[in-house]
C-alpha cells in the first residue's frame, strides 16, 4: 500500500512560513521570557529545529525588575510580574546575541523602551549588528509602567512601528497586549505603521491575594496571566486580528499541544510561539513539530500556508 494515510507519521508538508520580510523554516517558535537566552535549554532541546527563538526582552538600560514574589501558580497557568529584569541591550549584544546567532534558528530580538526614542535607538543598534533575524517590539508588557501605552494607543503604536521600521533594516514585529477594548484597532495601527508581522498576545492582567494576611501575593500587586487559562482569549484575539489585517500573525497564549497549534493556524496565525509550557515541558516544541506534517496532511493540505485562516464560520 503506497498511499499515505491522513495521520501517517511519515506524512510530509511544507512547513516554511513567510512573515513579511521574515522567512522562517517552520511556524513553531518559543516566546520571550519563557526560554531565557536559550543556553539553559541547549541540553534538552535541539534548538536548530525551532522555527525561531525570541529571547527575554531587553531594554536600553539594565533593569532589576520588580520586588518578589514575581510568580504565582494559578489553576490553569501562572501569574508573573518579573518587570523586565535584564542586563540591558549592550550586555545582550556582547554576551548573548553572538551565542544565539550560532544556534541555527532565526533569532527574533525582543526590545522594550520607556520612550519611542529608546525603541528606535535599540532597533538601529540591532540593525547595525549581525545575528538578529528580526526585532519584536514588546509594546505590551503589563509589568512596567509607561511602556504599555504604545500597545494601547493606536496612534502611538502606528508611529512607533513606523519609526522603528525607518531606523532598522530588519523585519519589525509588533507584540500586542490583549488588555485593550479593540485588538482589531491596534492590529490595524501596527499594520499601518508597516509591521512585517504582529505577535499576539502578551499576558492578561491579573492578580492573586493571600486573604489571611490581607496582602497581594505579587510584589507588584498586579501581574500577567499566562498558560492554558488564556488560550481562548488568545484565539479570539488572533481571529479578530486576522479579520482586520492582512499582515501575518504570530499566535501566542496558552499553546501547549499540537491541537492548540492547529487551532491557532486555522484561526489565522501564520506561526505560533510557545510560552509558559516551556517551564513544565521544555521539549514540547519539538514534539509538536514532529506531529505537524501529519495534522496538516489530515486536512488534505500540503503546506502550513494552505491552512492558515481557513476557519469556517456561519458569520
Ligand atoms: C515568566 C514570564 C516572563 C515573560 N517575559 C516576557 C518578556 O520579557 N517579553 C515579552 O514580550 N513577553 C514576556 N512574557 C509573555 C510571553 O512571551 C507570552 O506572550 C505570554 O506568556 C502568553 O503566552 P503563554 O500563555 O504561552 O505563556 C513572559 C511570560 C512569562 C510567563
Amino acid at each position: 500500500m503506497n498511499a499515505v494515510s491522513p495521520l501517517s507519521p511519515t506524512a510530509s508538508a511544507d512547513l516554511r512560513v513567510q512573515l513579511g520580510r521574515l522567512a522562517l523554516p517552520n511556524p513553531v517558535l518559543v516566546a520571550s521570557g519563557t526560554f531565557g537566552y536559550a543556553r539553559e535549554m541547549e541540553q534538552v532541546v535541539d534548538l536548530s529545529r525551532l522555527g525561531g527563538i525570541v529571547p527575554k526582552t531587553v531594554t536600553r538600560q539594565p533593569r532589576t525588575g520588580n520586588a518578589p514574589w514575581r510568580t504565582v501558580e494559578t489553576p490553569a497557568g501562572m501569574l508573573n510580574s518579573i518587570g523586565l529584569d535584564n542586563d540591558g541591550i549592550d550586555s545582550f549584544l556582547a554576551h548573548h546575541l553572538p551565542y544565539l546567532a550560532t544556534l541555527g534558528s532565526p533569532i527574533i530580538v525582543s526590545i522594550a523602551g520607556r520612550t519611542a526614542e529608546e525603541f528606535v535607538e535599540m532597533s538601529a543598534q540591532l540593525s547595525a549588528m549581525a545575528g538578529a533575524a528580526a526585532v519584536e517590539l514588546n509594546i505590551s508588557c503589563p509589568n512596567v509602567s509607561g511602556g504599555v501605552d504604545f500597545g494601547t494607543s493606536p496612534l502611538m503604536c502606528e508611529r512607533l512601528v513606523a519609526d522603528c521600521r525607518a531606523a532598522c533594516m530588519l523585519p519589525i514585529i509588533a507584540k500586542l497586549t490583549p488588555n485593550v477594548t479593540s485588538i482589531a484597532e491596534i492590529a490595524r495601527a501596527a499594520e499601518a505603521g508597516g509591521a512585517d508581522a504582529i505577535s499576539l498576545i502578551n499576558t492578561c492582567q491579573g492578580m492573586a491575594i493571600d486573604w489571611r494576611r490581607r496582602r497581594p501575593i505579587l510584589g507588584n500587586v498586579i501581574g500577567g496571566l499566562s498558560g492554558p487559562a488564556i488560550k481562548p482569549i488568545a484565539l479570539r484575539c488572533v481571529y479578530q486580528a486576522a479579520k482586520a489585517v492582512k499582515t501575518p500573525l504570530m499566535g501566542i497564549g496558552g499553546i501547549a499541544t499540537l491541537d492548540d497549534v492547529m487551532e491557532f493556524l486555522i484561526a489565522g496565525a501564520s506561526a505560533v510561539q510557545l510560552g509558559t509550557v516551556n517551564f513544565y515541558n521544555p521539549t514540547v516544541s519539538i514534539s509538536v513539530l514532529d506531529g505537524l506534517p501529519a495534522s496538516i496532511a489530515s486536512l488534505g493540505a500540503h503546506s502550513v500556508s494552505e491552512i492558515v485562516g481557513t476557519l469556517q464560520t456561519d458569520k
